[in-house]
């Protein structure tokens, strides 16, 4: 990757407020999530070889992996109905992220793929985080509402 081509990789990303989807335990999770983002993404625009990358991609994946299973049981517990819609956008995220990781190991990390995972990273997690997420969100700071304020019996 030659170094003008650097600005096409923004270095880091940062969980703020704006990203929030309303329960606290989601969002600590988005915030370590964003913050293994951004270790691979600063070794990235730091020009890093395969070999400093691949530890990164693997541990920013087994959080994927764990985020995505504990939104699963969130969504279960709480018998949200787009339960299928939301695990789908999941599975279609760990599919291509694991792609461009086999590539990475493969080709190590050329400009494109660089690109390509930014997309993936920022581009799908933002997405994710303001839409799907924050619907079920809202779903679930409901569903506890109404639990809590239900009269014991
Ligand atoms: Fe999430
Ligand atoms: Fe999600």
């Amino acid at each position: 990757m030659a170094p003008t081509d650097l600005g096409a990789i923004p270095r880091h990303v940062r969980w703020t407020p704006h990203h929030s989807v309303g329960v606290e335990e989601i969002d600590a999770q988005h915030r370590e999530l964003f913050r293994r983002v951004d270790l691979f993404l600063a070794a990235l625009s730091e020009k890093r070889g395969r070999r400093e990358l691949e530890p990164l991609i693997k541990y920013l994946k087994s959080y994927v992996h764990e985020h995505f299973a504990e939104e699963q049981q969130l969504m279960e517990f709480s018998g949200y109905p787009d339960l299928g819609d939301h695990l789908e956008e999941h599975h279609g995220f760990e599919a291509r992220f694991g792609v461009l990781a086999e590539e990475l190991s493969r080709t190590g990390p050329t400009l494109g793929l660089a690109r390509r995972l930014v997309a993936l990273l920022v581009g799908w997690l933002e997405q994710h985080l303001a839409t799907t997420d924050r619907r079920f969100g809202l779903y679930l700071s409901k569903f506890r509402a109404h639990r809590t304020r239900k009269p014991s019996a």
